[in-house]
């Protein structure tokens, strides 16, 4: 796996005795001076003013090269570029002051590449309207998850060697340098587990299947304070999690049940995420058609968020909580022993299945994790994640990752760390006429209904069945954890979407009163 060689440290020399590659200041729209400080700098920005070029606004920028300026004084500026990046008009939603700064931190990842520079220093805005710890978190994150880039499988062309940003410097521009510190530290967490997230969905089906989940956290136990268990399949047989089993009868990979700890004592509230972590999907029997099919070893994305979430917990640490989480792994594919349409599966915990359809198979790997997870870790609340139907990307596109849930505090929690980390979620319904859609005449329930009519919801009502009064909140990322929105920091293909609203989610959790039932 490549892993994440980008850093991001705090600058502490003034910005003009930087020697590097590029030297970048963020302006607002309206705000004449791009820093506090350096007079020479803001007498730059007001001549690009004057050009008209560059006003400061969303996502315009602006490059100069000091030694080519007549200006005597410019030559004071060590770096070899000035690159003055629009941040916009002030804007009252504090949401989208974030995403700006992402925005902003993507976009100078870009131009950072184009110019082959290697290390490239942002100076922070003091007078943008935000918190210093989350200029720098937001800030950061944009500039790693812009620099991000998936190579493992090119070969380096000799004659035109690859040269990427290796390092990034924060200038803290006025602002709090211990704010800045923390915040830097916080978005390169987040960026990493995210870019990791991104890096196991590139993986090919042959090179990530269910046993390089289970080995990828048994490794993040040993680095770090999470307890890895792996059930295998004689444990899954013993458990009798006959949907796992299913789903993989036609599989020459072994199943596995991935699991981590994150504990702190047993009085706190424990929270249970689980990830759909299908390595491949071809439908089984119920065969996918072929084109496109590829697609679907991206099917894992929900396993893979929440692992790059416990990757980030364990780093940043969550004082008052323990989150376990579960990712069951399996592919899809129809060999011999492959589970049947007519066929009739027992979950974990004894309800029966009959199944109609072979390809909703992630309802079938999630019922028992989710079952297998309440019982077991008995949760405060739980929230799965997984690549579940089609049909979501029909009703939202690839802007929303829907959401369903029995648990309208829970639900809106998470409604709310989406929207601060810039992954939109947007919630369904459930209800009794949905699930009749799904009653079964020989089995407890139906694995697909007759039509796809509702089928999120439907794929959502099957999950119910499975978490009892559990306050529980359902993310279909199908539409999202791939050709997510396309933005500076969100690279065409895999998204890495989920970790950081999980994370975020979680850091805010506040506790759910019983009362409030959806
Ligand atoms: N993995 C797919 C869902 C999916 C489809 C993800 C397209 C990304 C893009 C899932 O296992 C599936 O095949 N769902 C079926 C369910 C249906 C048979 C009820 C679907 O949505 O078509
Ligand atoms: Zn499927
Ligand atoms: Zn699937």
């Amino acid at each position: 796996m490549p892993d994440q060689t980008v850093t991001i440290e705090l600058f502490d020399q003034e910005p003009s005795t930087f020697a590097g590659g590029l030297l970048v200041y963020l302006v607002e729209e309206g705000i004449s001076q791009a820093t506090e400080s350096d007079l020479v700098i803001n007498r730059l920005l007001a001549q690009v003013r004057e050009t008209g070029d560059f006003k400061g606004e969303e996502d315009q920028i602006f490059l100069l090269y000091p030694e080519l300026i007549s200006m005597e004084a410019a030559r004071n500026v060590a770096a070899k570029r000035v690159l003055f990046v629009g941040l916009g008009k002030q804007d009252d939603a504090i949401n989208g002051r974030r995403e700006r700064l992402r925005l902003a931190g993507g976009t100078i990842a870009k131009q950072a590449g184009a110019v082959k520079a290697k290390e490239v220093l942002v100076v922070l805005p003091k007078k943008y309207l935000l918190d210093a710890v989350e200029i720098a978190q937001c800030l950061s994150e944009g500039l790693m998850l812009g620099s991000y880039r998936f190579d493992l499988y090119k070969q380096p062309k000799e004659d035109a060697p690859a040269v990427q940003v290796e390092r990034f410097l924060l200038h803290d521009g006025g602002l709090a340098a211990s704010a800045v510190h923390k915040g830097l530290e916080l978005g390169w967490i987040l960026a990493s587990a995210t870019c990791a997230a991104r890096d196991m969905a590139n993986q090919p089906g042959n090179n990530w299947t269910p046993a390089d989940f289970a080995e990828y956290a048994k490794k993040l136990g040993k680095k770090s304070r999470l307890k890895c268990t792996i059930l295998d399949k004689g444990n899954l047989q013993k458990l009798r999690m006959g949907g796992i089993l299913g789903v993989n009868q036609g599989s020459a990979q072994p199943p596995f049940l991935v699991i981590l700890e994150y504990r702190t004592n047993k009085k706190n509230p424990t929270i249970l995420l689980v990830g759909k972590g299908l390595t491949f999907d071809a439908g089984g029997i119920s065969a996918k058609q072929s084109v496109g099919m590829e697609e679907m070893k991206y099917d894992m994305c929900g396993g893979a968020a929440v692992l790059a979430a416990m990757r980030a917990i364990a780093e940043i640490g969550l004082a008052e909580m323990n989150v376990v989480a579960l990712v069951p792994a399996t592919e899809n594919l129809s060999g011999s022993a492959a589970l049947k349409p007519g066929d009739i599966i027992r979950h974990y915990g004894g309800k029966t299945s009959e199944i109609i359809n072979t390809d909703a198979e992630g309802r079938l790997i999630l019922a028992d994790a989710l079952a297998y997870g309440i019982e077991t870790y008995k949760p405060q609340a739980v929230i799965d994640v997984a690549t579940l139907t089609g049909a979501v990307i029909i009703g939202l596109g690839h802007h929303y990752t829907g959401l369903l849930g029995n648990n309208d505090q829970w639900a809106n929690q998470l409604i709310e760390a989406g929207a601060r980390v810039g992954e939109p979620l947007w919630r369904l319904p459930l209800g009794c006429e949905y699930r009749k859609q799904i009653d079964s005449k020989i089995a407890d329930l139906k694995n697909a209904g007759s039509d796809r009519s509702g089928s999120t919801i439907t794929a959502a009502c099957y999950l119910q069945e499975f978490v009892g009064e559990t306050p529980w909140v359902h993310l279909d990322i199908a539409g999202t954890a791939w050709n997510f929105t396309e933005k500076s920091y969100i690279p065409k293909g895999p998204s890495g979407i989920g970790a950081r609203t999980l994370v975020d989610c979680l850091r805010q959790w506040r506790p759910i009163q019983s009362a409030d039932k959806n």
